[in-house]
């Protein structure tokens, strides 16, 4: 398997066919590409970054800034690509850039089955808040709320 060099980029209209082919892939209720041009389109921006491998988007990462809080919308990396530490590299990146801007807490919804995605969440010192009964609509799971305080850290670059 090729070395990951790639440090994460801010997203771009043209990673967008890439982006929702990864989304097909992972999730039973695809975000559509009309949702992410019109975050990628708002004003201040959506944070949304991407990990490319020879020139093919193999994860990203969005989210909302709202005043002190950074929302994670959403995190996903390629199955064949998962495992390799893509989405620690969105994540410190995501929430750097967010805390830059005066952030200090990170929240999240995680399906409450994702044993993979509560892990990796847990790395970051996300603690679960709250459950949303029902709040998948695909299969009535429920979601677990996360939150993580991240303005009292120092993220890498
Ligand atoms: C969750 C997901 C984003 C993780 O991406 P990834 O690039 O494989 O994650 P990383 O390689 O950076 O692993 C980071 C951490 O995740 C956790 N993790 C990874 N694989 C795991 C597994 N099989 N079981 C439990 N935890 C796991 C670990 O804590 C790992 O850290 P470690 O390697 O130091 O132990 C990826 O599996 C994915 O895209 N899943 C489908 C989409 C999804 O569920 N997104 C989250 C929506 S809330």
């Amino acid at each position: 398997m090729p070395t990951l060099s790639a440090n994460p980029r801010a997203m771009e209209l043209c990673d967008l066919d890439d982006v929702c082919a990864i989304e097909m892939e992972l999730f039973p209720t695809p975000w559509s590409r009309e949702a992410f041009e019109a975050d990628l389109k708002r004003s201040p921006p959506t944070l949304a970054l991407v990990v490319e491998e020879q020139g093919r988007v193999i994860g990203y990462v969005v989210g909302w800034i709202i005043e002190d809080e950074f929302h994670i919308g959403n995190v996903a990396v390629t199955t064949k690509r998962q495992g390799r530490g893509v989405a620690k590299r969105l994540l410190t990146e995501g929430i750097r850039i967010a805390c830059e801007q005066g952030v200090r807490m990170a929240t999240l919804e995680v399906r409450s089955s994702n044993e993979r995605a509560i892990g990796l969440y847990e790395h970051y010192g996300f603690r679960p808040v709250a459950i949303r009964r029902g709040y998948y609509s695909d299969n009535g799971e429920d979601a677990i709320v996360m939150l993580a305080d991240v303005g009292d850290r120092t993220w890498g670059g």
